[in-house]
């Protein structure tokens, strides 16, 4: 499903800087199953990217690639949430701290949190606050 995307010519860089080409490059992964280690990893970051209705898969793969106290950040369209107490309720549950929450923008709302270890629920536990709205697009 996911292909190799298109990457860009090597760009100028900084004096002192090695070269684009150079450096690791990002690859296309499912985040259901990313090719990552457990616990190899030191900050994962969903940026409008909690797009499934699986959401909690996505969560509970970052968890497992994070080292402990690694950082998750994540950014959302902030009109998919209808009850963000409930959405950081559930993502306590799988495994994480709130470090803090940003609500003040009118289109997306910031969160980051800290992995405090494995799932506290098994995978029966119903997590409702991780239903979130779709994500309309509405034409300009
Ligand atoms: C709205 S775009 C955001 C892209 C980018 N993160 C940004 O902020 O510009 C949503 C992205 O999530 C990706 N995505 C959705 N479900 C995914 C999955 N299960 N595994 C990997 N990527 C996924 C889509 O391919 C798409 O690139």
């Amino acid at each position: 499903m996911f292909e190799e995307p298109e990457w860009a010519e090597e760009a100028p860089v900084a004096t002192g800087l090695e070269p684009v080409a150079a450096r690791p490059r990002p690859a296309a992964a499912s985040q259901i199953k990313v090719p990552l280690e457990d616990e190899s990893v030191d900050v994962a970051v969903f940026c409008l990217s909690l797009m499934g209705t699986n959401i909690r898969d996505f969560l509970e793969e970052a968890n497992r690639v994070l080292k402990p106290g690694g950082l998750l950040k994540v950014a959302e369209v902030s009109s998919r949430f209808e009850d963000v107490r409930t959405f950081l309720g559930a993502v306590t549950k799988l495994g994480f701290k709130v470090i803090s929450k940003d609500l003040t923008n009118s289109h997306f709302f910031l969160f980051d949190f800290e992995k405090t270890g494995p799932p506290r629920v098994g995978p029966k536990a119903q997590l409702t606050g991780l239903k979130l709205q779709p994500c309309l697009y509405k034409r300009r």
